[in-house]
């Protein structure tokens, strides 16, 4: 998967610039509390981290793509750094918000139980885990269609469902339209 983003990335694709709709609603909706501790788990080329900045948390952004990490390092500097959600090197109990943006979609189906115990490790108690997976294919770059009830199983194992929504999402060049999932997941 990592060496198909560096790929996708090399090739001008998925650069996002704007933040997720969905994100920017989510984090005022939820009165997320300005200056915790949050990350973007494949946070790509930092559309959403940017945003998690602007908004004032104290944001930080991961990605196993060493090429979208080099393309953002400038600006975001010791705030970014190249690893997998599989296993990270951040402490037990590190942050108040996790935030995937249709990144963990992008793994196999079997590896979902170590992503899942490794974002319940490094969240805190009664931290709120943003998660968004694709349900129908628009014309994206990657195919990334995950089997709902299965989802649900597997997520249920490490974090409450506090809300699940459905959402038609447009992406930032108005080309792909899909259904979405969007979790909010509660470590308790
Ligand atoms: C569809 S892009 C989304 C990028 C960004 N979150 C956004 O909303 O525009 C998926 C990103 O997740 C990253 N990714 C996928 N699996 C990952 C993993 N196991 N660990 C870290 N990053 C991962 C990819 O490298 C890619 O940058």
């Amino acid at each position: 998967m990592k060496k198909e983003w560096n790929e996708i990335y090399k090739n001008g694709k998925e650069l996002n610039i704007y933040p997720s709709e969905v994100l920017v609603s989510w984090a005022y909706r939820n009165k997320i509390v300005k200056s915790q501790k949050a990350l973007d788990i494949g946070c790509g080329f930092a559309n959403n981290l940017r945003f998690l900045i602007e908004y004032g948390l104290d944001a930080y952004g991961i990605d196993n793509s060493d090429y979208i990490i080099d393309a953002i390092r400038d600006e975001f500097n010791q705030r970014v750094s190249v690893q997998s959600i599989k296993s990270t090197t951040f402490n037990s109990d590190s942050f108040d918000i996790l935030v995937d943006r249709q990144s963990i979609q992008h793994n196999f189906v079997s590896d979902l139980s170590k992503i899942y115990s490794e974002c319940r490790r490094i969240i805190k108690m009664n931290g709120l885990m943003f998660s968004v997976f694709q349900l129908t294919e628009g014309n994206g770059a990657t195919k990334a269609v995950i089997d709902e009830h299965l989802l649900d199983q597997k997520i249920s194992e490490y974090f409450t469902i506090k809300e699940k929504n459905y959402h038609m999402q447009t992406t930032n060049n108005g080309r792909n339209k899909h259904d979405s999932i969007v979790y909010t997941l509660l470590k308790e």
